[in-house]
């Protein structure tokens, strides 16, 4: 009897936080799952022999060909480190080009899957806590703002997914409001990894994600109704 292959996922920014959960999650669900890593044995470490392990740098362009080569879907959720300064140099470099340069290797290598990027809540809408965030990690929104567009101006099939401030709690636990306007950052508007973790294995494969953007944070209440029903509502970006 033949045995159908899982599609192959790389997961840059697998190694930690969301993608972490990213990556684990794909692995339970039966794909292979390909991980970017600047430490290759501190992710093994932590990973484990059934996940591959690829050398890169996403601000060494030269590391990407070999991390993208024969993946059926990309998961990107890496940036500048949170929760403390970067210079604007590092966050251009990572938040910015280092997006554009693994789309551009997606593309040289015949990548026919879809890039499901991790961007943040508020980088079209001024608030407090983007402006601090933009002090600390310089212009990350700015920048994060004007990837996106380099992201639908590609000829890619693409889901951007921008997520509030994020939590280290179980997934399932509250509701998940999934919307296409835009919302300010705010402390109010936050989500759980896994929850994030979740939303990005369904909608990278979801028909109706093909072509979107949309934002989750925790809503009121308990959680109703499936990831799928969820999904199904999405329109498409505006071509
Ligand atoms: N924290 C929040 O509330 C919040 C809110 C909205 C959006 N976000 C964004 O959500 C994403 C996930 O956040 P998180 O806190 O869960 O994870 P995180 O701890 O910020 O993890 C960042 C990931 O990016 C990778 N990375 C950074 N620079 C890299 C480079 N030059 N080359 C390759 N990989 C690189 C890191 O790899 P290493 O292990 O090698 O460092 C790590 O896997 C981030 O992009 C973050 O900016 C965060």
């Amino acid at each position: 009897m033949s045995k159908v292959r899982k599609s192959r996922v790389l997961v840059i920014g697998g190694t930690r936080g969301a993608g972490l959960l990213i990556a684990r999650l794909l692995h339970q669900r039966g794909y292979q799952v390909r991980v970017l890593a600047r430490n290759l044995a501190a992710a093994a470490a932590e990973l484990g022999h059934s996940f591959e392990v690829v050398a890169g740098d996403l601000t060494k362009a030269e590391t990407l060909p070999a991390a993208v080569a024969d993946v059926d879907h990309i998961i990107f959720t890496a940036g500048a480190p949170s929760g403390r300064y970067a210079p604007e140099r590092l966050v251009k470099a990572t938040d910015y080009q280092g997006v554009v340069d693994t789309l551009a290797a997606a593309r040289r290598a015949g990548f026919h899957g879809r890039f499901v990027y991790l961007n943040s809540i508020g980088i079209g809408t001024s608030s407090l806590a983007g402006t601090l965030i933009n002090l600390l990690k310089r212009n990350t929104l700015v920048w994060r703002r004007r990837v996106e567009d380099d992201i639908r101006a590609s000829d890619l099939d693409y889901t951007i997914i921008r997520v509030g401030f994020l939590l280290n709690r179980p997934a399932g636990e509250r509701a998940v409001v999934v919307g296409q306007d835009a919302l300010p950052l705010a402390p109010r508007n936050r989500i759980a990894r896994a929850d994030v973790a979740d939303a990005f294995v369904e909608a990278m494969e979801h028909p109706h994600a093909s072509r979107t953007t949309f934002e989750i944070v925790w809503g009121k209440g308990a959680r109703q109704g499936s990831w799928n029903s969820l999904l199904d509502r999405l329109r498409p970006d505006p071509r």
